[in-house]
Order: structure tokens, then C-alpha cells, then sequence
């Protein structure tokens, strides 16, 4: 398994170019089981969880051509084989489980495995299941797989989640597409990544309203057609390459940044005394004075604080001048970043879904593991700003969200380097 060198090199300078969002792709790629026609994707972000999502489909019969370099894919779901998602593929992606809603829709039938749990906490799916069953869907769990069939097809509904599930949004969002007459979706989750989705079936012949908002309207149709979409700006890459001159100092520009997918987050970096301006690229980014101020964050769905961005956020107050309350409100199990950042001497308190944490000078480089995707690069992050150098092991995980990261730290002057094993 791979590690990731990473030494303290003072502060950082440059453009970091931001990708496609991975967590719209994997909401766009299932997208192409709805319609016999092509859709293809551009702006696409080049990671394995992308492959992955390729394979699932492959394995459906869809036909998916990954095209530039990987920025194109170039889909057609015309002759579908399967409507089985095996549990060797869904167990190395939960979002594989966006398979089910749009199967269900094109097919009247789908058998996904449940995800099973992760490191960061158990991920049900009672929440899709609900809401399809509210448009008529029979489900019955089997051996850990959902066996879901819609006879007669899905019919419109109104369903109130009683959690803004973004992955349970997407289900339903693409299911109703098909529906038979009107679905109202309320308590619908509110991120961009969901924006994008709607935006695509849009093109595709869709007609929905109100994404973004917490109620979602769509009308049913009886067939969609194919359509060409550039995946949005990742608002998670974008959150995390942000924090590597507020933690190190100096000035990086985020180029295709985007002030609205990161609200939130950039409130909170300037109560932590981080300045953050629009350029006619981006956002650029830099500490307003010496030292990064100590501030409260509470994970939220949007438009508050991303869960995504609270490890990497961690980070970074690891050296601020005080003490800050992180409470984590959407995972169970998500401040395991929190052992590995004491290791390189950060002050960590953790009771339940409350961090505490006390600011220290500096941290010191150590040998630190990995243990899911956003813990992974928030001590890449923490290693750019420590004394000596960081050894993250196991950064397979990083793979999973974010493209070339050695490349990109190095091109704002990082000393970072990946020892293949
Ligand atoms: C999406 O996961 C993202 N993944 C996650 O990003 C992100 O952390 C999460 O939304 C929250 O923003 C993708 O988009 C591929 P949820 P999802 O359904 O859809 C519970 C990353 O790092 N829940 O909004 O699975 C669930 O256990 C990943 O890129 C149920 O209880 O998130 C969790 O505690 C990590 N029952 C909470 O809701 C359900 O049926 C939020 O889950 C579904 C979810």
C-alpha cells in the first residue's frame, strides 16, 4: 500500500486547479440507466471511486468510454443485461447504491447489496427505502441484498424524508422521473451536487422544480433522452485545497472555485481570521495576520458547514491561537483523523460527536494512517504545516477523491512525494 512523504516547507504560493465533483458524478453516472440514449459527461473528475462506478454499470450492460484523459465519459445504457448490483462492487462504494432508484425507474426491478458499514459510520438505507416504497416500490431485504420491483411501474407521490438524505434524494429524484404523474419530495437534502443532478435530467427531458430548496416536484414522463453535461465544480476539493495557505501561510489561488458551493465554510475561515476573495478565476486564499484564530464549527446538511470538510477544518485548528468546539452531527463515527493529528502533537479532547480542540504552536511530523477519505488528506494537510516530515500510510483512500493530489500540493511549493509499496 502506498504512503504519501509529506515535509513542512513554509508557506505556499501558486493556482491549484479545482476538478469536477466526485460526489456529482457518482450521482450523474447511474443517471444514464434512465434513458436508452447516450449521456455524456465532461469535466468529469479522474478518481478510483470513478472506475468503480464505471465497472457497476459495465457490469449492467451500460457501455462507459472514458474519454480525455478521463475528463469524458461517454455512456449508453441502450441495451441493459443485468439489474443486479453485486456486493463485491457496492461494498467498495456506498454510492453504488444510486443504481437503485433509476434501475427501478427503467426497469420496474433492482437487486443492489446493501453497502454495509464504513469507517465512518453504519450508512443505512432506510431513507431510500422508504421513499421509493412511498412511489410503490415493493422492497424485500434478502442474503444482504435489496430485492426491489415495480410491477406496473412507479407512481407520483408525496413523501416528507425525516432526514435531508442526499444520497435518498438522489434516488428518488431520478426515480420519479419515470413516475407515473406527480412526486413531491419534501425534506429534501439541499446540496449542489443534487442542483447538478437535476440540472442534467433537465437536458435529458426531465421536468422537476425546486432543487436547492428543501421540496422537490417532479413530473413524471414516459421516456427521457440523452444530453451532454459538464459535472460541477467540487466543492470538497475546492474546501480542502483552501485550507493549505490558511495552515502553512502564504497566497494560492483555487481556480474554477465558486464563492456559493462553499458558504458556509468561508464564513467560518474568516472567523478564523483566513481571507478569502473572488478573482476573475477563482478564489484566492491567505491568512489575514500571523496566526489562524480558534472557531466553533457544527457539521450541518447544506447550506451549513460540509461534514466533508470537518476533518481537513481540524486541521487547521489544530494550530490556531485557542480552543474550538467541532461537533460532528451527520456521521457517528468521524473524528478518527483526531488519534493520528495527536500523534504529530495536536491537543484533541473527543467525547462522543464533540471535539475539543486547543491549539498548539506547531505540530510535529510522524507516522500517520490513513483511515478514510477526508481523514487522509487532512493530515497531508496537517504534514505540510509540521515541523519534520509525515509519513500517511494507506492513501488508497485518497485515490478514492482527489486527483493528482501530489501534483497539485507541489505546485504551490509543497515537499510531498509518493512512495509506492
Ligand atoms: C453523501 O453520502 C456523500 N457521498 C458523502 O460524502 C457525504 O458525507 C454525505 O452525503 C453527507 O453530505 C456521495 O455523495 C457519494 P446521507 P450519503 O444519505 O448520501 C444517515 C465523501 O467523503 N442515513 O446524506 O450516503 C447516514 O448514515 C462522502 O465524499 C440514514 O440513516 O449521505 C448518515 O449518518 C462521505 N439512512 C446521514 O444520514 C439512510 O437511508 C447522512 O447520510 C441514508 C442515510
Amino acid at each position: 500500500m502506498d504512503s504519501i512523504l509529506v515535509t513542512g516547507n513554509g508557506p505556499l504560493n501558486g493556482q491549484i486547479p479545482i476538478a469536477g465533483a466526485k460526489n456529482a458524478c457518482l450521482t450523474l453516472m447511474p443517471a444514464t440507466l434512465l434513458s436508452d440514449e447516450p449521456l455524456t459527461l465532461t469535466n468529469a473528475p479522474r478518481l478510483s471511486d470513478i472506475k468503480t462506478m464505471t465497472l457497476l454499470l459495465q457490469s449492467l450492460g451500460a457501455e462507459v468510454s472514458s474519454l480525455q484523459d478521463g475528463q469524458v465519459l461517454a455512456m449508453s445504457s441502450h441495451d441493459l443485461t443485468s439489474h443486479t448490483a453485486d456486493y463485491d462492487i457496492v461494498r467498495k462504494m456506498r454510492a453504488s447504491n444510486l443504481v437503485l432508484g433509476p434501475m427501478l425507474a427503467r426497469l420496474g426491478q433492482a437487486v443492489v447489496s446493501l453497502p454495509g458499514g464504513c469507517a465512518i459510520g453504519a450508512r443505512p438505507m432506510d431513507l431510500h427505502i422508504e421513499a421509493l416504497e412511498a412511489l410503490g416500490a415493493e422492497i424485500e431485504l434478502r442474503d444482504g441484498y435489496l430485492h426491489a420491483k415495480a410491477p406496473g411501474g412507479l407512481k407520483g407521490a408525496v413523501h416528507e424524508m425525516r432526514f435531508a438524505s442526499v444520497g435518498a434524494t438522489e434516488n428518488i429524484v431520478m426515480a420519479a422521473t419515470l413516475a407515473k404523474g406527480t412526486t413531491v419530495l419534501k425534506n429534501a437534502a439541499r446540496e449542489p451536487e443534487i442542483v447538478d443532478l437535476v440540472e442534467c435530467l433537465r437536458k435529458m427531458g426531465a421536468q422537476i422544480a425546486g432543487e436547492g430548496t428543501s421540496t422537490i416536484e417532479i413530473q413524471g414522463v414516459d421516456r427521457l433522452h440523452g444530453a451532454t453535461h459538464q459535472v460541477v465544480t467540487d466543492r470538497i476539493e475546492l474546501g480542502t485545497y483552501m485550507l493549505a495557505p490558511a495552515i502553512c501561510g502564504g497566497e494560492v489561488e483555487l481556480l474554477g472555485g465558486r464563492l456559493d458551493l462553499v458558504g458556509a465554510f468561508v464564513e467560518k475561515l474568516d472567523a478564523a481570521a483566513i481571507d478569502v476573495t473572488e478573482t476573475d478565476k477563482g478564489l484566492k486564499v491567505k491568512r489575514r495576520n500571523g496566526r489562524v484564530s480558534a472557531v466553533d464549527v457544527t457539521t450541518e446538511p447544506f447550506p451549513g458547514f460540509p461534514t466533508d470538510l470537518q476533518a481537513q477544518m481540524m486541521a487547521l485548528l489544530c494550530t490556531a491561537e485557542g480552543t474550538s468546539v467541532l461537533e460532528e452531527k451527520i456521521f457517528e463515527n468521524r473524528f478518527m483523523h483526531a488519534p493520528e493529528l495527536t500523534r504529530m502533537g495536536a491537543q484533541i479532547d473527543v467525547h462522543g460527536g464533540t471535539a475539543t480542540v486547543t491549539g498548539v504552536e506547531r505540530l510535529k511530523g510522524a507516522p500517520v494512517m490513513a483511515t478514510d477519505l477526508r481523514a487522509s488528506v487532512s493530515l497531508i494537510l496537517a504534514g505540510l504545516a509540521a515541523e519534520g516530515e509525515t509519513v500517511v500510510s494507506r492513501v488508497y483512500h485518497l485515490d478514492r477523491g482527489y486527483e493528482q493530489v501530489v501534483r497539485k500540493f507541489e505546485g504551490v511549493g509543497a515537499k510531498i512525494e509518493r512512495i509506492k509499496e
